[in-house]
């Protein structure tokens, strides 16, 4: 059967860096409680003369081919996670089409929405997409501009303290190696929680006359709402369930992962994950602390610089998952 394969992933972040110490200056906040609560120190913020969701997505892609020694002629399909897209239609997804060139080729642009969980669920659509032999190569792509939409004041301090801007992009390719690429995915959702973690407005659910009024910049129903207690008991469980799920379906162990990917919530959970699985601390990659959590575009970001250190080689098993808003989770299990 037919496997997918990563064979190049890329990232890109903005110029601007926002230390902690920065924040403190825009609201109730110190250094020492975002460390100790999150482990984050600085965040990228983006900047709005250059930078867009598309083309950070754009930017991280050409590392990726580069590094892939593909050409972004070879793409035939796209796949765009991201929650903060460019318009609220069409989707990011033919605006870096655009970018990179690919619109006289006009190849397909599927976007998704799944928040934390985007990168994985796009890694999945994209693998579906090669082992049914539709598709040779696959760019998967997390883009995400979050500070535009942050309100620094004190009653959004504990969400907007968390969140960063950045793109990362993995380039999948057919392959017919036996035992290589990516071994499966696994995907979940539970719609039951959905208001844990989300924004409501401007929703298409509203009343006409009530679904975008001058009250709701004054509210918090256009910033996200985040119930930090509630998405922590959730993500520890789960994170620890669909690695399992992955392990499990592959007839593999703990002991055999070289490098977990978690998406980049939070220090205190993937250290938590960290501990629960017993993995050496070098067997698990985290980079929140220089980006904050960039939602879909965290995991593409964190492998491309893990590859770039040389923590993923040839034949490693890599594991990624995720957890976010839905609540969705995933995970993917990749013989590298
Ligand atoms: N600076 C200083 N104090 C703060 C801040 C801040 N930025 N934010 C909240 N506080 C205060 C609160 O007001 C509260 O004070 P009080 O005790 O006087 O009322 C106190 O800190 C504790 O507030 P909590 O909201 O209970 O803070 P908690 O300890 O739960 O930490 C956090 C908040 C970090 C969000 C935590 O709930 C958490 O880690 N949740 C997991 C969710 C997560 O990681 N989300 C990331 C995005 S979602 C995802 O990627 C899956």
């Amino acid at each position: 059967m037919r496997n997918s394969r990563i064979v190049g992933v890329g990232h890109f972040v903005p110029d601007q860096v926002v230390s902690n110490q920065d924040l403190e200056k825009l609201m109730d906040t110190s250094n020492d409680w975002i460390i100790e609560r999150t482990g984050i120190s600085e965040r990228r913020f983006f900047d709005h003369t250059k930078d867009t969701c598309a083309n950070m997505g754009a930017r991280a892609t050409k590392m990726a081919l580069e590094r892939a020694h593909v050409d972004a002629s070879e793409i035939d399909l796209i796949v765009f996670a991201t929650i903060t897209p460019d318009y609220m239609f069409p989707g990011s997804g033919v605006l870096m089409q655009r970018e990179l060139g690919l619109d006289k080729k006009t190849i397909a642009a599927i976007d998704i929405r799944n928040a934390c969980s985007g990168f994985v669920y796009g890694l999945s659509i994209a693998d579906q997409f090669i082992k049914t032999g539709m598709y040779k190569t696959v760019v998967v792509v997390g883009a995400e501009i979050q500070s535009s939409a942050l309100e620094f004041s004190d009653r959004q301090r504990h969400v907007s303290v968390i969140f960063g801007d950045g793109a990362g992009a993995a380039i999948l390719q057919a392959s017919d190696v036996a035992g290589k690429g990516i071994l499966s995915t696994h995907m979940h959702a539970d719609g039951t929680f959905a208001e844990e973690l989300y924004v409501r407005d401007p929703g298409s659910s509203r009343k006409r006359e009530e679904r975008l009024t001058a009250d709701m910049l004054d509210e918090v129903s256009i910033k996200a709402h985040m119930n930090g207690n509630l998405v922590f008991k959730h993500a520890v469980v789960r994170f620890m369930e669909v690695i399992a799920e992955a392990l499990q379906a592959n007839g593999k162990t703990k002991e055999d992962i070289d490098l977990l990917v978690p998406h980049q919530a939070n220090l205190r959970i993937t250290n938590f994950i960290q501990q629960k699985l017993q993995l050496d601390e070098s067997k698990v990659y985290s980079n929140i602390q220089r980006y904050g959590n960039t939602t879909a575009a965290s995991i593409p970001i964190a492998l491309s610089e893990a590859w770039a250190e040389g923590k993923i080689k040839e034949n490693d098993l890599v594991c990624l998952a995720a957890f976010g808003s839905g609540f969705t989770w995933a995970s993917a299990l990749i013989q590298w």
